[in-house]
């Protein structure tokens, strides 16, 4: 595992979930926080946590979908924290719904966030990180949904097979150029944070005006699925020691849930075996 002592991590998400959940395990392991989210109230309690437990950090309003803003938050973070160890590309939103019926809005915010807003770490975070000449980490989230073929979120599946194939790309690239930053892709399944309520911080210009389809019982049940298994899913702080143990025995797709491993499987058979993929409610 990388010493994070008195070096500096930078979080996407940071505010909730796994981002929160990743500043505070990192605070105790002695780094410097650099905190980014567009949940301005979220990250106002969280900062007021870190200081009154003495942390080196700063927290910055940052929407992951603007490459300014992404670019601006890296810029404070390295030059405020010029030794970055761990970057933690990790802000993400969900929705479900049928695909024909899923606005546009719903695609530009879904992607805006989990792929543009990956795309944008990497661009304004790995070129400084290059620079730095250490050993780093990268940690793309992505999903088991990533890894998967599903009905039930089709945007947020697609957005996050990207994230796996780019998280992919980039690895091949940072060994390429013989860097000496590693990337993991993170893939984890259903656990207790709050993605379930991501529409709370869904920008006012991408909210849907005609709300016809997002009254139906189809789309109820496809988001429904989500309002259950989040909520009902793994503690939040045994999946991140799932997390640091991959980091330590070098675990390139970090997953949470083995049970999940025959969806993977199948997924490749039917690739293997030119099949096509059947409904199975
Ligand atoms: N919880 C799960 O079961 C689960 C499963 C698979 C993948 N994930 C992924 O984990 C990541 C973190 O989500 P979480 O589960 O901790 O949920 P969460 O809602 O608790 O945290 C997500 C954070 O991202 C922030 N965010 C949303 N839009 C943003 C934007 N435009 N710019 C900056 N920040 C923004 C939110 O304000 C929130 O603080 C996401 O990428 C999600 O897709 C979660």
């Amino acid at each position: 595992m990388i010493e994070l002592k008195g070096r500096a991590v930078a979080i996407t998400g940071a505010a909730s979930g796994f981002g929160r959940e990743m500043a505070m395990r990192c605070h105790a392991l002695g780094a410097k926080l650099a905190l980014a989210d567009i949940d301005a109230a979220g990250l106002a309690t969280l900062e007021a946590e870190l200081k009154e437990m003495k942390a080196d950090f700063f927290a910055a309003k940052v929407d992951v979908s603007k490459f300014e803003e992404m670019q601006t938050f890296a810029a404070k973070t390295f030059s405020l924290y010029p030794d970055v160890a761990l970057f933690f590309n990790n802000a993400g939103v969900e929705i479900s719904g049928t695909i024909w019926e899923l606005s546009m809005k719903d695609w530009e915010w879904v992607y805006g966030v989990n792929v543009f807003g990956i795309i944008h770490g990497i661009k304004s975070f790995i070129p400084e990180m290059l620079k730095q000449d250490k050993e780093a980490i990268i940690i793309n989230t992505s999903s088991l949904a990533g890894l998967i073929s599903g009905h039930n979120s089709p945007i947020y599946l697609t957005g996050k097979h990207a994230v796996v194939a780019l998280t992919e790309a980039l690895e091949l690239q940072l060994q390429q150029y013989q860097s000496k930053i590693k990337a993991f892709v993170f893939c984890p399944a259903y656990v207790k944070t709050n993605l379930h309520q991501a529409e709370r911080n869904r920008p006012a210009e991408l909210i849907n005006e005609n709300a016809e389809y997002y009254q139906t019982e189809d789309y109820k049940k496809k988001q429904g699925m989500m309002q259950y298994a989040v909520p009902n899913g793994m503690e939040l702080d045994q999946a991140m020691d799932i997390v640091f143990e991959a980091l330590e025995k070098d675990l390139f797709y970090i997953q949470t849930n083995p049970e999940f491993l025959p969806r993977i499987e199948q997924r490749f058979n039917n690739i293997m075996d030119n099949k096509r993929p059947v409904f199975a409610g």
